[in-house]
């Protein structure tokens, strides 16, 4: 195999994580990164040094303020928005699509449309769903491609009219590591008119992220998912944020961001989250890209190597995450993932809220599939070993 040609020096990598040693192998990632030492640091100091609510004509307070308008600067800068005016936090992804998917069917009715996919997590699914039947919207569904599992674009183009207010879709899926390609689909959006939203949430960990060259409205993280605690991250431009009006308690600020987030949000979670940004910053989101990339390629080769193991979705790296959901025959997925943690390497199996993707790919009702995904952390070691614990059960 290729020797990894990355500048990522796993070893001081993994020395900044605290929870990661040479037993455990962390390969459930997707569900869920491991948090880096920074973020441990910048939570415990927001406590001791600030924890305060906003606003208020005191220090530990103006700390709070000056630390909220950081994060939000970071979060901008690592999203590629204009400014931190853009950035609105909240609970998690699936809270924030929920109060974003009320927002922006407000005044919508029967003839609007919204344009769901096949491929996106329930997250970015559901909220729209349920805001369309309280509309009396209708809801369409672009279907994907079984073979690559991405997003069939020209099934999403020709569902896309001119009464299509909000299309939904995810950079890359959670259930089967593939890439859409999101400046095409937020394209096609901007000949339409309708609004994009875009769930980054597995993509976030792996790749450079700029809104502005993508040419989507909304997009959305989950800083847990990149190294940092459980937070949710939301871009909106500017012009849309202060378009709509959000639901929100009368004294609130009626600026958007703020008028965005209800009630009291996590500022020790943000503090850290902007912790998480610095350090991937610091990294380079370019080399986590090459490292990773080779990381995949040897998943992937290792997977597609051993008799009785399917892989579902392209084998274009390229269109790829190091992300994998595979079956073993004769196995069941959770015997699988089962077996796997006896030997202390964590994978999932599931649907992991992939729903429709199950369905689509025919497993949903067979226990769906085992994901192993990898990030930046893990080591080629660890890959093998993976890989030794799958050929194990196959053989
Ligand atoms: C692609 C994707 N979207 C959305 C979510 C939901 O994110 P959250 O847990 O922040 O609500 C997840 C979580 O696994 C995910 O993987």
């Amino acid at each position: 195999m290729n020797p990894i040609a990355s500048t990522i020096d796993v070893a001081a990598v993994r020395a900044g994580f605290p929870s990661i040693d040479d037993r455990r192998v962390f390969l459930d990632n997707p569900g869920g990164t491991q948090v880096h030492g920074s973020v441990y640091e910048a939570v415990e100091g927001y406590y001791r040094d600030m924890n305060s609510n906003l606003g208020g004509p005191f220090a530990t307070s103006q700390a709070t303020d000056a630390m909220l308008e950081e994060a939000r600067a970071a979060a901008a800068g690592f999203l590629g928005a204009a400014s931190g005016a853009e950035i609105v936090f909240g609970a998690n992804m699936t809270t924030l699509t929920m109060h974003a998917s009320r927002i922006l069917t407000r005044g919508l009715g029967p003839g609007d449309e919204i344009l769901v996919t096949g491929l996106d997590h329930d997250a970015n699914v559901a909220p729209w769903m349920l805001a369309a039947v309280d509309r009396g919207v209708t809801v369409r569904q672009a279907g994907i491609d079984a073979e690559s599992c991405l997003v069939d674009v020209d099934d999403f183009a020709s569902k896309l009219t001119g009464r299509t207010r909000v299309a939904a879709f995810g950079w890359a899926s959670n259930g089967a590591g593939t890439v859409n390609d999101v400046a095409r689909l937020a394209a096609l959006c901007r000949e339409t008119g309708a609004i994009s939203y875009v769930d980054a949430v597995h993509y976030a960990p792996h790749g450079t992220i700029d809104v502005g060259a993508i040419g989507c409205d909304f997009l959305v993280c989950s800083a847990y998912k990149f190294f940092g605690p459980h937070v949710g991250v939301l871009y909106g431009r500017a012009e849309l944020l202060a378009q709509h009006r959000p639901y929100k308690v009368r004294p609130a600020p009626d600026e958007a961001p703020h008028s965005w987030e209800t009630g009291t949000i996590n500022m020790e979670g943000i503090a850290g989250t902007a912790a998480a940004i610095r350090y991937l910053t610091g990294l380079g989101m370019e080399q986590v890209t090459v490292y990773e990339r080779e990381l995949s390629a040897r998943l992937l080769e290792g997977l597609e190597g051993i008799a009785g193991v399917i892989v579902y979705g392209t084998r274009d790296l390229d269109r790829r995450c190091p992300t994998y959901a595979f079956n073993v025959a004769g196995r069941h997925p959770a015997e699988v993932s089962a077996a796997l943690g006896e030997r202390d390497i964590f994978v999932w199996d599931g649907n992991y809220y992939a729903l429709e993707l199950m369905q689509r790919l025919g497993i949903e009702d067979s226990g769906g599939a085992v994901r192993v995904g990898a990030v930046h952390y893990n080591t080629p070691a660890e890959i093998d070993a993976f890989l030794e614990g799958v050929a194990a059960l196959a053989g």
